[in-house]
């Protein structure tokens, strides 16, 4: 920061400063304030964005459990619903995993995220929580030193300082958080899938009674319910086509085609509200702690969504991470904070893991073998299926790892 920035800037100060407010950092602010611990929450965002950013919406057993622990849960008890069935579709025939009767596992709370927001956003400044909207945080300074800050810009566009004991990267893959690691200090762990998604939000009420994957050689598609009146659909898409490149109706017949609705009945349509074209890509960032800054949630890890496992290691992420600063500095208990880092990735290279599993079960070939074709891949997936529609053993596994975190 130069001389006449620092002269300029505003000064602020809190225990922790919590940079943005997604799953990760509300939870944190909310968790932290709780118990009395002086916190902000900095977000570039306004209010309104924050409570209308469509996401995920499928909530893990764990991730209720934590919010009923802290009183978090009573609007996706009332508002949500529970889901517990997947529903394959290939070209063998379609096969249905109550995955919530199985192994260890559970049904998942399907309740859209900007639900899910705005409860905990609403809670939060109930308990006069501190947060300031359109606030961007430019950089963490003396993250390793004596002095830890974060530089923000404020929207009248004056620089501001706040000074913190310790700083939680809350602000995703592109925030302030990452790029203030000194590259010497951290890994990237980085793998692009070589796949590419069509996410769809269509007003349209669910075709399924179930989490539906169909895998067709034209392509992936999947079916998750969000609200009786809201669908989320994803395309296997062509990597470099535009979101807006095909008209609604060419993607309710591809969509129809590749959930082969000649055998199974076609799917219910409607307008579309949204589009993204996004890569599976994920990543892991090692270790999530530099000196006073921690990172988590999507700050800490990338997970492609075929697994839906983002948020859910974010809300895990942020109670481990509360709880760690609480005891260090309302008791001077500085050993959570010690082992967030290697507590916090056993669990992210868990869900990475499956999640990679997942993404391979869904797609087609992604390499190439020796005479050019794809025949290996092909059959090494349909061999995946066909031990997941026949052995329990292996549905135990998929149910403990799909809504486990
Ligand atoms: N300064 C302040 N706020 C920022 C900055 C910045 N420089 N950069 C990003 N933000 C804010 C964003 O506006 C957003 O509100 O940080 C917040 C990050 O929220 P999420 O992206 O939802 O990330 P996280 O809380 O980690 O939740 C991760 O939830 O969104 C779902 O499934 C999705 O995996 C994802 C999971």
């Amino acid at each position: 920061m130069t001389e006449s920035q620092n002269s300029r800037a505003l000064w602020e100060s809190a225990d922790v400063v919590v940079l943005g407010a997604g799953p990760a950092g509300l939870v944190l602010g909310t968790l932290l304030h709780t118990a009395g611990i002086d916190c902000v929450i900095l977000e570039r965002a306004s209010r309104t964005q924050v409570q209308t950013r469509a996401r995920a919406g499928f909530l893990a057993p764990n991730t209720v459990r934590i919010l009923e622990r802290h009183g978090l849960a009573d609007g996706l008890h009332r508002h949500g619903s529970r889901h517990g069935t997947c529903e394959f579709r290939t070209e063998d025939g379609r096969f249905r995993l109550d995955y919530g009767g199985l192994g260890q596992g559970g049904q998942h709370h399907v309740y859209p995220q900007q639900n899910l927001v705005t409860d905990l956003l609403t809670h939060y400044l109930d308990l006069g929580g501190r947060i300031r909207f359109h606030t961007e945080a430019q950089a963490v300074h003396d993250a390793d030193g004596a002095e830890p800050s974060v530089m923000t810009r404020e929207p009248d566009g004056r620089p501001t300082r706040w000074a913190a004991r310790y700083v939680a990267g809350c602000d995703g893959r592109h925030g302030a958080a990452r790029r203030s690691l000194p590259p010497s200090a951290v890994r990237r762990h980085r793998r692009d899938h070589g796949v590419t998604w069509l996410g769809l939000l269509a007003e349209a009420p669910p075709s399924l009674d179930a989490v539906g994957y169909a895998i067709h050689d034209r392509g992936f598609a999947g079916h998750m319910a969000r609200t009786p009146e809201v669908t989320r659909y994803y395309l296997q898409w062509q990597r470099g086509t535009a979101a807006d490149a095909w008209s609604e109706e060419r993607i309710w017949d591809e969509l129809d085609v590749r959930v082969r609705a000649c055998d199974h009945g076609p799917l219910r349509r409607g307008g579309i509200l949204e589009r993204a074209v996004f890569d599976l890509t994920c990543d892991v960032i090692e270790p999530l702690r530099h000196g006073s800054l921690f990172l988590a949630g999507d700050a800490a890890s990338l997970l492609a969504p075929a697994a839906a496992k983002g948020a859910n290691l974010a809300v895990l992420e942020a109670e481990v991470l509360a709880e760690a600063l609480t005891d260090a500095i309302a008791r001077g208990d500085t050993a959570g904070l010690d082992r967030y880092s290697e507590q916090c990735l056993a669990h992210i290279w868990r869900a990475q893991e499956f999640t990679g599993w997942m993404t391979r079960l869904l797609h087609g070939p992604a390499g190439r073998d020796e005479d050019g074709g794809s025949h290996f891949d092909t059959a090494l997936q349909r061999s995946r299926l066909a031990s997941l529609r026949t052995s329990r053993v292996h549905q135990d596994w998929f149910a403990e790892n799909y809504v486990g975190v």
